[in-house]
């Protein structure tokens, strides 16, 4: 059976906070932050604005372009997030409840590649006959765990979330192969504390998310490349076959990097770090739904996610774009 997406939705929050609204309080420029990283502005949440809210308006924009119908077979929900509204119940429990879906329901932690974990277990689940579709959402309201006085990691966030349903498609679609990862020797790199005082020696314990941005940059370069040759030779194919990069948007730098290393044309990637920051989990499906409303992916076109994260984690997954 071919699975593959069968339609998206996006929500990003209203409230924008730029630049140069970060030149106010913290010791930081418009061109710092432009030459280092690309990112412009970033959507960020308003205060009594949670995970789930912003989950909820991404299947709204879901429904909204493709019909309540899509959600009917939904038998999972899967919500893909660092930042859930509680440590439980689910915030997919919360979105089942919200749209009333006979379904189960859980979320996924594996960091910013979360939302790729999510598809490919999704794939399985509705391959393996169990459910007809899943509802597979990435949301993040990383504002609220951001420290606003830590210059090296408060202009690189935003808010935002994305929702893809999966089911079976057209013979020739759908995913070609995943690759899902992770090295839990680099967790001391980018993480949260939450309940337990066991952290690795030198770990901050927190609200905030604390990250070594030197250390990740340089993990991220080496596995985007990894991950997406390892993804594409699992499909028999080769970077030129790539029709759309949709790689994590972490940073301008971190996917020209990648995109030199695999000879891919500036057309074939898609950017939306300067207008969103990084969303996170959030970001493919921001950016796919971005390159959908471009006119930039057609029908049987070879589409490449891949993204990298806390733990330290990475996932790629190729598919041939096209419906039921
Ligand atoms: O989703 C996955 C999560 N994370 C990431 O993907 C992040 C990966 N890493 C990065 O994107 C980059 O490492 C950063 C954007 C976080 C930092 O860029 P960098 O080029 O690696 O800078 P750096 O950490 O080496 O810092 C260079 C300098 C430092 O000053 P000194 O020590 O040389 O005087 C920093 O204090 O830049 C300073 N700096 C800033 N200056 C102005 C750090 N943040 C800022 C800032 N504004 N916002």
């Amino acid at each position: 059976m071919a699975v593959g997406i069968l339609g998206l939705g996006t929500y990003v929050p209203e409230r924008i906070l730029s630049n140069a609204d970060f030149e106010q309080f913290l010791d930081t420029s418009d061109e710092w932050i432009v030459s280092r990283t690309g990112i412009r502005r970033r959507h960020i949440a308003a205060e009594q604005e949670f995970t789930s809210q912003l989950a909820f308006s991404s299947v709204e924009d879901l429904i909204r372009r493709h019909g309540r119908q899509i959600l009917e077979g939904v038998g999972m929900v899967i919500v893909a997030t660092n930042t859930p509204d509680a440590l439980f119940p689910s915030t997919a429990s919360l979105v089942q409840d919200h749209f009333g879906l006979e379904a189960g329901g859980f979320d996924l932690l594996a960091a910013c590649p979360g939302w790729i974990y999510g598809l490919s277990i999704a794939q399985g689940l509705v391959a393996s006959g169990q459910i007809k579709r899943a509802l597979v959402i990435g949301a993040e309201a990383l504002s609220k765990i951001t420290d606003y006085q830590d210059r090296s990691t408060a202009v690189l966030f935003g808010d935002g979330a994305g929702a893809a349903v999966v089911g079976e498609v057209a013979p020739g679609s759908g995913f070609l192969a995943s690759v899902l990862g992770t090295d839990g020797s680099g967790q001391i790199h980018l993480h949260r504390s939450a309940i337990a005082d066991h952290l690795p020696a030198g770990a901050k314990m927190g609200p905030h998310l604390y990250m070594n941005g030197r250390e990740v940059f340089k993990f991220a370069v080496r596995v985007m490349n990894t991950a997406t040759l390892q993804v594409l030779e699992r499909a028999g194919l080769t970077p030129a076959d790539i029709s759309l990069f949709v790689p994590h948007q972490a940073n301008l730098r971190i996917i020209e990097a990648a995109r030199e290393r695999l000879g891919l044309p500036l057309e074939r990637v898609v950017v939306t770090l300067d207008e969103y920051g990084n969303n996170s989990t959030a970001s493919i499906p921001l950016a796919l739904q971005r390159a959908l409303d471009q006119g930039r992916l057609h029908p049987g076109d070879r589409v490449l996610l891949v993204s990298f994260g806390a733990g330290l984690t990475w996932a790629a997954s190729v598919l041939a774009w096209g419906g039921a």
